[in-house]
């Protein structure tokens, strides 16, 4: 044999040599899985995980071999995605994305509410399960019973296919964003922008015409970092420079609980606030994020018109807040007054925004209905005003948001003054 052979043929031999333990395993895996979930290791196979021989086990582990030791099977946190593929890990951790979880948890609401619709994923906690989970919490969610939803990097690319194309299709983002208080897959899917893309898709536009998607605007040249200025609470500091509006934003973050309603000093709730990044803190952090926007819109858009679009986003914003804040203080009056009863969870005789449905603390008391009202104004009518704004969505800005939000105004202030008749003072 010449010296060549020898080679080729060792080259063989160490193939086979480092390959087939691993390949023991992992046929035992696949063959037994292909039985009791061939849809699973359809899904695997479809994936270039299963080209790059990257089989169950490096993400399951080899602990369990069969139905009665199930449990063994490790349930894969990010931590297994970053060990190949570091930088959409380090990118992911530096976006809003990565906070899903612990913001959750940061709201008053999640600890009255029933764990199968936090823990168990079929509610609050099916949508926030996007975000890394600290060892406390994840500890905490065992404890519980729940031992599933460790990833979210399953949450665009679905495992086990596991595809950069599904992730690049808006459709990835629609579970989530869309509904009640944030849809931007509604707004975006029929606004200009969304309708181009769906006569594209159809093929029935040339491949060169253009059509941004989520991922074009949110998630530019496949960076895994999300955030906007605004975020989702529309808040931001320092306050704004226009008096009229730095008064409304005030009664709204006294509504947020971030600032004490009597003394107008933040509260414990800022810091929890400050440390998921759910505002913006400076006037810089809003601006860089607010000009990468325009630099994304001018690919299609001159500069000057995208910045007169987002700032009239912004000023619709200003005139949504006047009409809140305006709520705010007639609903705050009935606390004062001793109309509506304080509840015992809350901190301040004041409404708390962030007491979501349970507005007025789930107190038996009927008259927090008001409240429920108000919170609908901010939650679901405010963010469809702005939001459509936003995403060019004309019917969601003034029909589904502002008109709604005069709809609301109206009916609190209705509710005033009857509550007010009924409650008179020593009756
Ligand atoms: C002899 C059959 C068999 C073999 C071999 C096998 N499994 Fe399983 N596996 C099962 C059965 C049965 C279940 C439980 C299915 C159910 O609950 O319906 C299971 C469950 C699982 C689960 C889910 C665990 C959970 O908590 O829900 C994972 C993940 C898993 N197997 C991965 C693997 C990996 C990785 C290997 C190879 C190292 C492997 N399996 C080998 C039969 C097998
Ligand atoms: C690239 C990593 C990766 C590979 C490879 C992989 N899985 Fe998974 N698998 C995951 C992740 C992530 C989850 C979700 C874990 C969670 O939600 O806690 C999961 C969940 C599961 C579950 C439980 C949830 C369910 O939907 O039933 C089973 C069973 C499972 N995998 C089987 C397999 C089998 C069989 C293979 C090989 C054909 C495989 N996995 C390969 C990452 C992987
Ligand atoms: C052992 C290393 C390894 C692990 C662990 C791993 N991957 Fe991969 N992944 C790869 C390799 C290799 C490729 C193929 C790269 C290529 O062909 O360009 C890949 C490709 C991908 C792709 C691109 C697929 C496409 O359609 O182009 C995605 C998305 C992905 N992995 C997600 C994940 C996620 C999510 C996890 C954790 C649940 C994970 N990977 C775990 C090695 C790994
Ligand atoms: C349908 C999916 C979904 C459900 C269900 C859901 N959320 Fe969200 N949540 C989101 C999305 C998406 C965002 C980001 C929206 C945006 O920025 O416009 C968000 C934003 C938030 C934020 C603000 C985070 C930040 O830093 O700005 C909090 C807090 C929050 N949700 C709490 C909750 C609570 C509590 C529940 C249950 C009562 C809940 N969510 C139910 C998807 C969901
Ligand atoms: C043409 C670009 C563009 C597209 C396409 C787009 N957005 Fe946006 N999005 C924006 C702008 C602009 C803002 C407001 C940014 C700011 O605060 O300055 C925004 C804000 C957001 C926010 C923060 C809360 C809000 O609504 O103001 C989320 C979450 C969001 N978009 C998700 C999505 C999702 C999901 C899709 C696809 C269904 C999408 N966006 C499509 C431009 C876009
Ligand atoms: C919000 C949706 C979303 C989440 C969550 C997400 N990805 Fe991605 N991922 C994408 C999109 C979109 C692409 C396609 C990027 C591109 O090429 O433009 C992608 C592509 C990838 C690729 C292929 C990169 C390439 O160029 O071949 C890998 C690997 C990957 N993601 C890993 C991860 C990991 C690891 C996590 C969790 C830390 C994760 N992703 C979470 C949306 C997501
Ligand atoms: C599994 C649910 C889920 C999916 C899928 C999802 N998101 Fe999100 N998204 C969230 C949650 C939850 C938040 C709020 C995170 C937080 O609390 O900080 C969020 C926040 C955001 C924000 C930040 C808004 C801000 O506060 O500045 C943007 C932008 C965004 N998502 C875009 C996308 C895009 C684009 C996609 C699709 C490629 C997508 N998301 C897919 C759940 C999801
Ligand atoms: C990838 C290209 C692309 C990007 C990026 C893009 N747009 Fe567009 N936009 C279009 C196209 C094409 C139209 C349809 C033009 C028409 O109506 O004739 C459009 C329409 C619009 C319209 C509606 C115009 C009308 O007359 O109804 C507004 C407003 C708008 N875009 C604002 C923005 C803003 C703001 C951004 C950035 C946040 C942005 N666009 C990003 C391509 C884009």
């Amino acid at each position: 044999m010449t010296s060549k052979w020898i080679r080729v043929l060792g080259f063989f031999l160490a193939i086979i040599y480092f390959a087939a333990p691993a390949f023991a395993t992992e046929e035992a895996c696949i063959t037994c899985h292909r039985k009791i979930s061939p849809g699973q290791v359809a899904d695997w196979e479809s994936s270039k995980h299963s080209g790059q021989e990257i089989t169950c086990s490096f993400c399951h582990g080899d602990s369990h071999n069969g139905a009665e030791n199930a449990r063994l099977a490790k349930l894969p946190d990010e931590q297994v995605c970053a060990d190949c593929h570091e930088d959409q890990f380090k990118q992911f951790t530096k976006g809003k994305h990565s906070f899903g979880w612990t913001s959750l948890n940061a709201m008053p609401i999640t600890h009255v509410e029933p764990d199968e619709l936090m823990e168990g994923g079929r509610g609050c906690g099916g949508c926030h399960n996007m975000g890394i989970k600290s060892a406390a919490q994840k500890k905490e969610q065992l404890e519980k019973g729940y031992h599933y939803q460790n990833n979210s990097c399953d949450e665009c690319h679905t495992r086990h296919s596991f595809s950069k194309k599904e992730a690049l299709d808006p459709k990835a983002c629609q579970q989530c964003h869309m509904g009640y208080d944030h849809p931007q897959w509604e707004m975006w899917e029929s606004s200009k922008h969304g309708t181009r893309y769906a006569v594209k898709e159809k093929g029935k536009m040339h491949e060169k015409a253009q059509a941004p998607t989520c991922q074009f605007c949110h998630l530019p040249n496949g960076t895994h970092t999300n955030k906007t200025a605004w975020g989702f609470l529309g808040v931001r500091l320092p306050l704004p420079e226009d008096k009229e509006w730095a008064a409304d934003r005030t009664t709204i973050l006294k509504a947020l609980g971030v600032l004490n309603p009597d003394t107008g000093k933040p509260t414990a709730r800022l810091d929890v606030v400050k440390a998921i990044d759910m505002v913006r803190l400076t006037e810089k952090d809003w601006l860089d994020e607010r000009n990468k926007m325009i630099s994304i819109c001018s690919n299609c858009h001159s500069e000057q018109y995208a910045r007169e679009q987002l700032a009239m986003g912004d000023s619709i914003m200003k005139k949504a807040d006047h009409l809140l804040a305006e709520a705010i203080d007639i609903v705050a009056a009935l606390y004062k007054d001793h109309i509506i009863k304080k509840p015992d969870n809350y901190s301040f005789a004041y409404p708390d925004l962030l007491y979501f449905m349970q507005t007025g603390g789930g107190d038996t008391d009927k008259l927090s209905h008001i409240d429920q009202i108000l919170f609908q104004m901010y939650m679901k009518h405010r963010m469809r005003t702005y939001q459509g704004f936003f995403h060019v969505n004309p019917d969601y800005a003034y029909w589904y948001g502002w008109a709604m939000m005069t709809e609301d105004l109206g009916a609190i202030k209705e509710m005033d003054t009857t509550m007010r008749a009924i409650h008179k003072p020593g009756k």
